[in-house]
């Protein structure tokens, strides 16, 4: 591809987007049921119309989702990943990051660069990201639904890391945990261990619970259930600017044991060179919606420092995650 043909790519990144997540919206994935169709048959299936369904399959062709033979459309290994019932499906993802809120806060860059404003308030006029589950109750559950899809890629990523053992800990809270995939792999991980799936009250109110598993409805920023062995946060902290970490490390310190220790996933650390990493990307999007930030190492050593805790490992995976692992610097 030359210089002109790939800026173009970027310029227009917006409509292959809109492409794909038209293509998951109406289910067309699932619609082919594992063979070749004709777009006639694949817009009887979903209900859209049968002109507009075969210009999309014939644009999605070349990207790689489909192959085209004559008037016969069949997924690819790639288009496989938009079906419901792959077992990595990335419908859920799909559904968020291509989403109309999502995509909304986004057309927000360019005045973030200068304003600051984050894109909740600009575009939704909204305190923060969260405060969209009330105002548009069907984002809870496409965003409750893309955090459970980001989380089995991550669950897998945290089994990997070897140096990461949670066998000690009699006691768990997932802060933050969303619809408890983490918490319930762990659990299943760790036979011994009880949890606590603390998030806010209309998130978990739609979790079914399971063995070993208590579910508790609170604000972090308020305080966080006391005396339990290990604090695990994943995707939190990246959601808040250093002074609300702060808050919420601070309502960690005060409710840990001496011996409790801290656990805090995400994308990263940021590598301080050129080099390719999706927490470049995850940062951006962390700074528009929520004027959070993903983190270098020694952004959160600092970080850390200055809550009270010291860093006691980093765990790193095959993947874009790692955890790092604190407790209290100076346990009393
Ligand atoms: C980015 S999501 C991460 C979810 C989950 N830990 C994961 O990795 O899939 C952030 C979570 O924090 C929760 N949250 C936001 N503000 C909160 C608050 N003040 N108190 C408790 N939970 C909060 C949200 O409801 C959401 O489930």
């Amino acid at each position: 591809m030359n210089s002109v043909e790939q800026i173009a790519q970027y310029a227009t990144g917006h409509w292959v987007s809109q492409m794909v997540f038209t293509f998951v919206k109406h289910n067309m994935g699932d619609a082919f049921q594992q063979q070749a169709a004709t777009a006639t048959q694949i817009a009887e299936r979903t209900g859209v119309n049968e002109d507009n369904c075969f210009r999309l399959l014939r644009a999605l062709a070349p990207l790689g989702i489909l192959k085209q033979d004559n008037d016969q459309f069949s997924l690819t290994e790639l288009g496989d990943f938009l079906t419901t019932k792959h077992p990595m499906s990335l419908t859920d993802k799909v559904l968020l990051e291509a989403g109309y809120e999502h995509v909304l806060l986004w057309t927000h860059l360019s005045d973030y660069m200068v304003s600051s404003t984050p894109a909740p308030k600009a575009i939704f006029d909204l305190d923060n990201y969260f405060g969209l589950f009330e105002k548009r109750p069907k984002h809870l559950d496409v965003f409750a639904k893309a955090m459970g899809s980001y989380s089995q890629d991550e669950i897998a990523m945290i089994e990997s890391m070897s140096s990461l053992d949670l066998s000690e800990l009699d006691t768990l809270v997932d802060l933050g945990g969303a619809y408890g995939d983490l918490l319930a792999s762990l659990l299943q991980r760790y036979p011994n261990l009880e949890g606590i799936l603390f998030d806010q009250a209309a998130v978990i109110d739609n979790v079914l619970p399971l063995d070993r598993m208590t579910k508790q409805a609170g604000n972090f920023f308020e305080q966080v259930p006391e005396n339990q062995d290990g604090y695990f946060l994943k995707h939190i902290l990246h959601d808040w600017d250093d002074a609300l970490c702060l808050k919420i490390l601070g309502n960690i310190k005060h409710a840990m044991k001496p011996t409790s220790k801290l656990y805090i996933a995400e994308f990263g650390p940021v590598p301080e060179t050129d080099e390719p990493h999706l927490s470049k990307m995850f940062d951006l999007h962390m700074m528009l919606t929520l004027n959070g930030k993903e983190r270098s190492l020694s952004q959160w050593h600092e970080l850390l420092a200055s809550a009270g805790f010291k860093v006691t490992m980093i765990h790193e995976s095959f993947g874009p995650l790692s955890v790092i692992e604190a407790c209290l610097a100076d346990p009393v």
